[in-house]
């Protein structure tokens, strides 16, 4: 589901660059990446987060995705002047990803989950596309912060099918994901780093 203009006001904004910064920080202490994989980031946005994880992690190749073509226009001018080499943006929905399987080291996922209606699908899809063994990056926000008696009237997201901690830790075993680290922040949301099944 592709934002409403409050979110775009929340997530395309020097702060949220900041966040990003601060958790893509976190993940690097808790995963060792080397250089030169092949990643990808699905619901990329405006591509802040795409730019710091090439800048953190040194990727051969970087395929920054988003459901929102709009967002992919976004990513280029908010990128144009900055260093993008080995970065690479197309428009795709995470449930049906253009990618053969297998083929990536590393998925990452900001925020993007919780836009989908599906979200169990995409999970699949993330596993479908990493390589065994393969690491995924992810942050998410629960509905307690996202769809409550304020929020809900501001943002705009699924109202059906959604997560909490518990039914993120299940979905995710079921995908074929183990725990590597994981932040709680308690009931606003989740930063954590998996591994797929080898
Ligand atoms: C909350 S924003 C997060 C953007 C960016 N990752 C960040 O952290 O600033 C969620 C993003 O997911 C994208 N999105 C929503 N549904 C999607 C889907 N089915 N497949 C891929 N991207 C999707 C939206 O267009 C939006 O750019």
């Amino acid at each position: 589901m592709k934002l409403n203009w409050a979110e775009r006001l929340v997530v395309n904004n020097p702060m949220r660059v900041f966040e990003q910064r601060l958790e893509i920080g976190w993940m690097k202490k808790h995963a060792r990446l080397s250089p030169g994989g092949s990643f990808l980031e699905i619901g990329c946005g405006r591509g802040a987060g795409a730019s710091i994880i090439r800048e953190q992690f040194s990727p051969a190749f970087l395929c920054a995705t988003d459901l929102d073509p709009m967002m992919m226009k976004r990513a280029v001018r908010y990128l144009y002047g900055r260093e993008t080499r080995n970065i690479r943006f197309c428009a795709a929905d995470g449930l049906r990803l253009p990618l053969t399987d297998s083929v990536f080291d590393a998925v990452f996922g900001f925020g993007v989950l919780h836009h989908i209606p599906d979200w169990q699908g995409a999970l699949a899809e993330v596993a479908r596309v990493l390589k065994p063994g393969g690491l995924y990056f992810l942050e998410e926000l629960y509905p307690s912060l996202y769809q409550n008696f304020i929020t809900k009237h501001i943002l705009l997201h699924p109202e059906k099918n959604r997560f909490g901690p518990c039914d993120l830790q299940t979905a995710l075993e079921s995908a074929g994901f183990s725990v590597r680290a994981t932040f709680q922040i308690k009931f606003a949301g989740i930063l954590a780093v998996l591994e797929k099944a080898n």
